[in-house]
């Protein structure tokens, strides 16, 4: 297939053959094409709007031992914190005001949030902010555990599968962790009422063209309501440190493609993406994707939750300044909303 029959059928089928998706991940000659269909395609579901996500990183203590991961646990280079409820609730207060209208809780998987107390903090936040969607992003757990979270009003949960392909997943994860407890995680959240969302770093070590496949084929099947991509980008203290990163370019390639394979989805333009290049957000919008999460984390810990480097945080990007994002949100041709943003 020539690029313009390649966009036009994933467009109207939204899907397309494995030789059609791996010569579209390939090929740079239909990007153009590609974009312009995604952003049509977006504005058709969702207008202009993009929709704002306050991020809470609350915790960078993590057990787990990924590869790629600048808060894995082995990495003894990073100063540890912890965000009491107070804080968490105060960060909520701020955001609130600020127009935040979902407030994502994301940290490492620390065991000193027993469901006891993560439950405590989600009702609490539930209670005080009755219009507000809560998203969770705190790793994998028991269906049981899911289940309490979302009986003490959590509504939304990221986890990210990272790669849909086994041997891959292997490259990335120590044998501790399984693609298959992931997935089994997906499921359930997806089962117990969820929105949810998935997806996986573009350019992570070893992926190839098949591997992102892969992903498409699971994304396909899993049918997510969000689905967060972002290049992957190394860090120093990680045995990663050595490796390239992802791709500015796949990784809008992939944005774009998502867009038309899922029109009602929910796809951040990530901060990695925003961390690659200064105007890497502006041109994740472009081709497609309708939300961006600045950070709302108290600002003295902001340059912990180092998940790799440079990651932008104190600039104009964090919540605090929403005139600024207003304003570049508005360049790149949208509009930022007051609004829980639930999927359509
Ligand atoms: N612990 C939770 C989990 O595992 O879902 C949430 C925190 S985890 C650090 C959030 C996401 O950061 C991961 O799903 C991964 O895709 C991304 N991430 C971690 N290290 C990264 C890197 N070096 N480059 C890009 N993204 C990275
Ligand atoms: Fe924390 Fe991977 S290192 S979840």
């Amino acid at each position: 297939m020539d690029p313009k029959t390649l966009v036009d059928t994933l467009a109207a089928e939204h899907t397309l053959p494995d030789d059609a998706f791996l010569a579209l991940l390939e090929t740079d000659e239909a990007d153009a094409l590609l974009f312009a269909e995604a952003d049509r395609v977006r504005r058709a579901v969702y207008g202009t709007d993009v929709y704002l996500r306050g991020l809470i990183e609350f915790t960078n203590f993590c057990k787990n031992n990924c590869y790629y991961c600048g808060i894995r646990r082995d990495n003894h280079n990073v100063s540890r914190y912890r965000l009491s409820e107070e804080e968490i609730l105060s960060c909520c207060a701020e955001g609130y005001s600020l127009g935040y209208r979902t407030f994502v809780l994301q940290g490492g998987e620390d065991p000193y949030y027993t469901d006891e107390r993560l439950c405590g903090i989600v009702s609490e936040i539930r209670e005080r902010f009755p219009s507000c969607a809560i998203t969770l992003s705190v790793g994998e757990k028991s269906r049981a555990s899911y289940q309490a979270y979302f009986d003490a009003g959590a509504n939304r949960y990221l986890l990210r599968h990272e790669t849909a392909d086994e041997e891959h997943y292997a490259r990335l994860h120590p044998a501790s962790m399984s693609l298959e407890n992931r997935k089994r995680c997906l499921y359930d959240l997806k089962q117990i009422g969820y929105q949810v969302g998935a997806g996986m770093m573009v350019g992570s070590p070893y992926q190839t063209t098949e591997n992102l496949l892969c992903d498409l084929r699971f994304l396909e099947d899993l049918r997510p309501h969000m689905i967060g991509i972002g290049p992957y980008l190394t860090h120093r203290d990680t045995p990663f440190r050595d490796m390239p990163n992802g791709s500015l370019a796949l990784t809008l390639r992939l944005l774009a493609i998502l867009r038309l394979m899922f029109p009602r989805a929910l796809i951040p333009a990530t901060t990695a993406l925003g961390t690659i290049h200064p105007q890497g957000r502006e041109m994740g919008l472009r081709a497609g994707a309708n939300v961006i999460m600045p950070n709302l984390s108290p600002k003295d810990v902001r340059r912990k939750y180092e998940l790799y480097e440079n990651k932008i945080c104190t600039g104009e990007e964090a919540a605090e300044c929403r005139s600024c994002l207003d304003r570049r949100v508005e360049a790149a041709g949208y509009r930022t909303v007051v609004s829980r943003g639930d999927a359509k």
